[in-house]
């Protein structure tokens, strides 16, 4: 794939297209989170065909929060993902990103531009180029001005890269091909590749599925790790993973918060183990 294709092909993603149209209306660091939360949506309804996806769902998440999402299969989890992105509108309901950015009147790339970034579930990566060229395209993707995806890195770029390959440990696969990794490192080199965009709030669906033990219990300190600089929300039903890292836990059932509050406390609440934990 030649440069001008990557760049595309990330644009396309809901990288940094449109970038001109949005001009510098939202720039970097202007996410006032001046009274703590740095996400709130309110009363979220999305329907599809009559049936109710989410179903006013409302949550807060507090600035450099690390919260857990679970819950059964299609209670919405991913749906409220796609609503924080742009990529599925609501029916009604408002979706804040700190408290003045409207989310709701974005495209998925201003969204993206802002500084909310998300890992789907299966990995996206430039399986012909190396682990580094990988980080490198992230980076120049974000890059307001077009040109710069062609200017070369300066030397707090390769920082920055150097910095990420250790958080991710991928330090000593970084001129391996993305192709020759595990699903796991995969994974990994993916968070990597977001955080080169340096979002204040991570999304991150079913992280750990399909990864080793061992490879659960390192992204298990790496959401630790990012967690403080970064908000984090993660969806995931290995509870081995949750109970690692979990300190706030949401459970969504039928498109809204069943219960929430510290592990303890939802993994003793009748009504959670009624519908997902006790199953
Ligand atoms: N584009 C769509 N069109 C129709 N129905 C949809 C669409 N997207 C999601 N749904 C439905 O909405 C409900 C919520 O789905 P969602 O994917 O958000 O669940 P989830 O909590 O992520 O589940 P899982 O744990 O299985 O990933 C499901 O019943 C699903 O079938
Ligand atoms: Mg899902």
């Amino acid at each position: 794939m030649s440069q001008g294709a990557i760049s595309s092909a990330i644009t396309a993603d809901g990288g940094s297209a449109g970038l001109s149209q949005v001009g510098m209306r939202i720039a970097d660091g202007e996410v006032d989170t001046t009274h703590g939360p740095i996400l709130y949506l309110d009363g979220i309804t999305v329907s599809f065909d009559g049936f109710k996806a989410l179903n006013g769902l409302s949550l807060t998440i507090d600035d450099g929060e690390l919260r857990c999402i679970i819950g059964p299969n299609g209670a919405g989890k991913t749906t409220m993902m796609d609503v924080i992105t742009g990529k599925t509108r609501p029916d009604s309901g408002t979706v804040f990103f700190g408290q003045s950015i409207d989310v709701s009147r974005m495209s998925e790339a201003e969204i993206a531009h802002a500084g909310i970034g998300r890992k789907f579930q299966k990995p996206t990566v430039f399986e012909q180029h190396t682990v580094f060229e990988n980080f490198e395209l992230a980076m120049k993707a974000d890059k307001r001005v077009r040109a710069a995806a062609r200017a070369r890195l300066s030397s707090e770029d390769t920082d920055r890269i150097a910095e990420v390959l250790d958080l991710v440990h991928l330090r000593a696969h970084a001129h391996r091909m993305a192709g020759l990794l595990s699903h796991g490192q995969k994974q990994w080199l993916e968070i990597g590749m977001l955080l080169m965009q340096e979002p204040r709030l991570l999304l991150l669906d079913e992280p750990v599925a399909g990864m080793t033990d061992e490879e659960t219990v390192r992204t298990a300190e790496l959401c630790l790790a990012l967690a403080g600089a970064h908000s984090v929300v993660v969806v995931e039903h290995d509870m081995d993973f949750v109970s690692r890292i979990a300190s706030k836990v949401t459970v969504l059932h039928e498109g809204s918060v069943l219960a929430e509050g510290t592990m303890d406390v939802v993994q003793n609440d009748p009504r959670v183990i009624e519908v997902y934990l006790g199953r």
